[in-house]
C-alpha cells in the first residue's frame, strides 16, 4: 500500500503577486504539488479562500491556511492510502466542518486534495490525466485575447472575449490558429488605438481602450479574418459577461446605458442576431438570476453555449437548481469554487448527466501549474479556458496539452464539435 508519509505547505506567489497555497504530498519516493488559483470576480456562493488579514501583503496572506495544512491536516492524513482520493476528500470535509470550508479554507482543503491524487499518479508511473480517467480527448480551448472587466483597466463591461477554433482536426493547429490571430489582433490594435491598447489585462489578452462590445466583437472579427481564417467555419467567439460585477441597483451597466434585466435580455438578442459567431454566452447575468438565464436557454436551445460560472460555482446544490429551472446547458467548473477533487468530479458528473457541456476553467489570478489540463482530457471535458495564447501562466496549460497530444499521437482526438 502506498501510504501518504508527509504534507508539507507554503506560501507562495500567484500571477497578480498575490499570496498563495502551495502544499506537497510525500509517499515514499512520490511527491505530489498543487499551486491553488485565485479568483477576481469570484461568485458569491463559492467556498471560502482563507485569508491572514492583518498588515502582510495588504491583508492577503494566507499563512492561516498554511498552518491549517501543515498543523491541523497533516497529522490525521499520514498513514492514508493516497489512492483513496475519496475517502480523504471526505475526511478533510468533515474535518472542516463547514458547508463552504470556512474553518480550514477551500484553498487548504484543495491544495491537499490535488497534490495527493499527484503523488498517486506519480505511485502508478502515470500521467494526472490517465490516471484522472479514460479520455483522450482534447478540450477545444476558449482563449481570452480581449480583457475587460475587473480582469482590466478600462471601461468595457465584458469580463472577457475568447476565440474558439471550432474548424480544427487537432488541438495543436488550433492552438497555432489562435496564437497567430492574438498577433493579428495586437498589430489591429495598435494601429486603431495607439500603443497603449496592446497592455494586458489579468489573463493576457488586450485591454485596449475600448468602451462596447460591439467595438471588441469588431477587432476580433477583424483579426480573424486578416489573419486569413474564416468566421463560423473556423472559428466562433465566446464572451464571459461576469454580469454580476456591473449590476447596479438592478441596472446592468453596459455600453454607457443603465439596462433592466429584460433590456439587457433584448441587448444579447440584438448581439447575437448581428454577430452570429457569437457561441457561447458565460454569465450573461446574475448570479442569483437562474430564470433570466434560463430565458437565454429556451430562446436558442443547443444552437448556443449558455455556461454557469458564479450562477453554479461547481456546487452541485447549484446545479441541481439550474437543472430544475433549465438555466444552461455548460457548466464551468473551477476546482477551487468548491475546495476537493470528489466534489468538483461530483459537480462534472451531474452536469453530463444531462447531457449538458463542461468547460475546465482557470482562474484570473493562477500560477504555473498545468493541471488543469490534465484534469480536461482525463474526464473528457468539451472545452479548456485558460486565458491568452501568452504569459506562463496561461501558456503552461496551453503547452501541457500539446504535450498530451503528442504523447498520444494518433490515439489523441480533438474537440471540434460546436
Ligand atoms: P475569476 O474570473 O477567476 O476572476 O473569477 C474568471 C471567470 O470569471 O471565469
Ligand atoms: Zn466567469
Amino acid at each position: 500500500m502506498s501510504v501518504i508519509d508527509k504534507v508539507v505547505a507554503r506560501e507562495i506567489l500567484d500571477s497578480r503577486g498575490n499570496p498563495s497555497v502551495e502544499v506537497d504530498v510525500f509517499s515514499g519516493k512520490n511527491q505530489g504539488r498543487f499551486m491553488v488559483p485565485s479568483g477576481a470576480s469570484t461568485g458569491q456562493f463559492e467556498a471560502v479562500e482563507l485569508r491572514d488579514n492583518g498588515d502582510r501583503f495588504l491583508g492577503k496572506g494566507v499563512l492561516t491556511a498554511v498552518k491549517n495544512i501543515n498543523e491541523v491536516i497533516a497529522p490525521k492524513i499520514i498513514g492514508r492510502d493516497i489512492f483513496d482520493q475519496e475517502g480523504l476528500d471526505n475526511f478533510m470535509i468533515e474535518l472542516d466542518g463547514t458547508d463552504n470550508k470556512a474553518n480550514l479554507g477551500a484553498n487548504a482543503i484543495l491544495g491537499v486534495s490535488i497534490a495527493n491524487l499527484r503523488a498517486a499518479a506519480k505511485a502508478r508511473g502515470q500521467w494526472d490525466f490517465e490516471y484522472i480517467g479514460d479520455s483522450k480527448r482534447l478540450p477545444c480551448p476558449m482563449l481570452n485575447v480581449i480583457n475587460g472587466g475587473k480582469h482590466a483597466g478600462g471601461d468595457l463591461a465584458i469580463q472577457e472575449f475568447m476565440l474558439m477554433p471550432i474548424g480544427f482536426d487537432k488541438f495543436s493547429d488550433a492552438l497555432r490558429a489562435s496564437a497567430e490571430i492574438y498577433q493579428q489582433l495586437k498589430k489591429y490594435l495598435k494601429k486603431k488605438y495607439g500603443g497603449i491598447a496592446v497592455n494586458v489585462g489579468d489573463e493576457g489578452g488586450f485591454a485596449p481602450p475600448i468602451q462596447n462590445t460591439r467595438e471588441a466583437l469588431q477587432a476580433l472579427m477583424s483579426a480573424i479574418e486578416e489573419t486569413g481564417y474564416k468566421p463560423l467555419e473556423q472559428f466562433h467567439i465566446g464572451i464571459d459577461a461576469a454580469a454580476s460585477e456591473f449590476l447596479h441597483d438592478g441596472k446592468y451597466h453596459i455600453d454607457g446605458k443603465q439596462l433592466t434585466p429584460e433590456e439587457f435580455s433584448q441587448y444579447y438578442y440584438e448581439l447575437v442576431e448581428e454577430y452570429p459567431i457569437l457561441l457561447s454566452l458565460e454569465d450573461p447575468f446574475d448570479e442569483n438570476d437562474f430564470d433570466a438565464f434560463a430565458s437565454l436557454v429556451s430562446k436558442y436551445g443547443s444552437s448556443r453555449a449558455v455556461v454557469g460560472d458564479d450562477l453554479t460555482v461547481t456546487n452541485v446544490e447549484r446545479i441541481n437548481t439550474a437543472i430544475d429551472k433549465q438555466s444552461m446547458n455548460y457548466l464551468l467548473l473551477k476546482v477551487n469554487q468548491i475546495g476537493t477533487f470528489t466534489e468538483a468530479k461530483k459537480a462534472f458528473d451531474l452536469t453530463k448527466s444531462q447531457n449538458w457541456g463542461v468547460v475546465i476553467s482557470h482562474r484570473s489570478g493562477e500560477t504555473e501549474d498545468s493541471f488543469i489540463a490534465d484534469l480536461a482530457v482525463g474526464w473528457g471535458a468539451d472545452r479548456i479556458k485558460t486565458g491568452a495564447p501568452a504569459r506562463s501562466e496561461r501558456v503552461a496549460k496551453y503547452n501541457q496539452l500539446l504535450r498530451i497530444e503528442e504523447y498520444l499521437g494518433d490515439e489523441a482526438s480533438y474537440n471540434n464539435k460546436i
